[in-house]
């Protein structure tokens, strides 16, 4: 029989206990509930459930000392947080501190269930990724590949912090999927305008302020018509700024200014425009060095980066690489009709040994090339760019200097007994024999 789910509940107001106990209840779901904190965590030691509910402010103990101790007696087990004093800030801060959502009281009960079936649902996901790393299945979040733990742990803050963010600003290499982890946060951020993109990089200066605010009829030479601006379209979306770093200092001031008002001119124009939007900025530049250089505004830096993500370089996640290989082999097998299936396990040890400066992009072109070139139906490494070869080419040895080959192995088993677990510490550490601050300190020097 299916286990069943066990919810926690803690709220300090008897009434809201029992709304919120009711509201949840059915078959295969059962709720606990507690009205003191210290009650509370008594019955999250004993029962282990998969999500614990509970309400901010409250004598004794508030609801933040309770994330923080459920977090360390098992971080696998989700914590959503209620507060009568919303603010995007306070939510975003929470979920940096490890909470899985937090939401406005008074709850209204449809948005709850919505949000509580979408935490359990994620578990759920989590747990069969566990499944489909054991036996090598594809597995994607919002149509990004990936089996390594970095990856899995921008996913899960992806998903957290969609709801919530006003600003959020995406670092990586080129070609890592910074697009894609845009898209992602639009889509589960449930708003309802369109996702508008701003290719910082790709328009001309003068241009630039009329791309992004539009202009009127007869606002400079050339303006023959009025035009609606990106930031227009956007409202009530998402307003993706890629490679921000680009943008010219003068827009930065503009732009800046329209965010914090949430209104802005249009070239030309005297009547003001509404801009309710969300922002997504991306950049491959470290923006601190940008400031200290003069080519990027602090405030605005301040104002885009409530929440920093970073896409890790593909020569950072290599477990991803095989994955991906065989992804990108499949699509373009089907695009070029071609029966193609996978890679040999050659051609993969090639690939695998690559450092690939041009991230995800560049090995998508590589295997692209590949699925042109070939007949069979595993790419070999005969197909793959002669340059590539003469470098990673399997008579090569592996490289012995750098990563000494015992830190890698270490690496390795401290990560599958990770996956194993379920992410659980704790379990991870019994299944090592090893004690948990052993763990935390090789997971740590190990960036897991
Ligand atoms: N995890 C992933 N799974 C599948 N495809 C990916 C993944 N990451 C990147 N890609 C693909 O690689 C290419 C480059 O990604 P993109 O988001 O444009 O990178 P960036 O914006 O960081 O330069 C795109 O075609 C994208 O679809
Ligand atoms: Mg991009």
């Amino acid at each position: 029989m299916k286990e069943a789910v066990r919810i926690v509940v803690i709220d300090d107001n008897p009434g809201s206990l029992e709304l919120l106990s009711t509201a949840l209840t059915r078959p295969g779901v059962a709720v606990h509930t507690a009205l003191t904190p210290v009650d509370g965590l008594e019955v999250v030691r004993k029962l282990r459930p998969q999500l614990v509910i509970t309400d901010l402010v409250m004598s004794g103990m508030s609801g933040l000392d309770v994330l923080q101790q459920v977090v360390r007696f098992d971080p696998s087990i989700d914590v959503l947080l209620m507060t009568a004093h919303y603010t995007t800030e306070t939510a975003v801060e929470a979920i940096r501190n490890g909470a899985a959502d937090y939401l406005q009281k008074p709850v209204k009960i449809a948005h709850l269930r919505e949000r509580v079936a979408r935490l359990l649902a994620s578990t759920e996901q989590r747990r069969k990724l566990t499944a489909a790393l054991l036996d090598d299945q594809d597995s994607d979040f919002e149509g990004m590949i990936a089996r390594s733990s970095p990856m899995w742990h921008l996913f899960a803050m992806i998903q957290r912090i969609a709801p919530h963010y006003r600003s959020v600003l995406v670092h990586g290499e080129t070609g890592t999927g910074k697009d894609l982890v845009a898209k992602a946060l639009h889509r589960l951020s449930d708003v309802t305008g369109q996702f508008v993109v701003v290719n910082c990089s790709a328009v001309v200066e003068t241009l630039f302020e009329s791309e992004l605010f539009g202009h009127v009829k007869g606002a400079f030479t050339g303006a023959d018509r009025d035009k609606t601006g990106l930031l227009e379209l956007a409202n009530s979306g998402t307003l993706f700024l890629d490679e921000i770093g680009d943008m010219p200092l003068s827009t930065q001031a503009k732009l800046l200014r329209a965010l914090q008002n949430q209104e802005f001119l249009p070239v030309g124009s005297l009547k003001l425009q509404r801009a309710n939007v969300r922002v997504v900025a991306a950049t491959h530049h470290d923006l601190r060095v940008s400031i200290a250089e003069g080519k990027f505004r602090e405030d605005l830096y301040y104002r885009l980066s409530m929440v920093e993500l970073s896409v890790p370089p593909l020569r950072e996640r290599r477990e991803d690489i095989s994955l991906l290989a065989r992804h990108f082999a499949q699509k373009f097998g089907r695009e070029f009709h071609k029966q193609v299936t996978g890679l040999t396990p050659r051609a993969l040890i090639v690939l695998e040994r690559h450092t690939w400066p041009g991230n995800v992009r560049e090995l998508e072109h590589v295997v692209g090339r590949a699925c042109m070139m070939t007949d069979n139906v595993l790419l070999d490494v005969e197909d793959l760019p002669p340059g590539l070869i003469a470098q990673n080419g399997p008579e090569i040895e592996e490289p012995r200097q750098g990563i000494s080959p015992l830190a890698d192995q270490e690496r390795r088993i401290v990560e599958e007994a990770l996956r194993e677990a379920g992410g659980n510490q704790s379990e991870a550490a019994r299944r090592l024999g090893i004690g948990r601050d052993a763990l935390r300190y090789k997971m740590k020097r190990h960036h897991l």
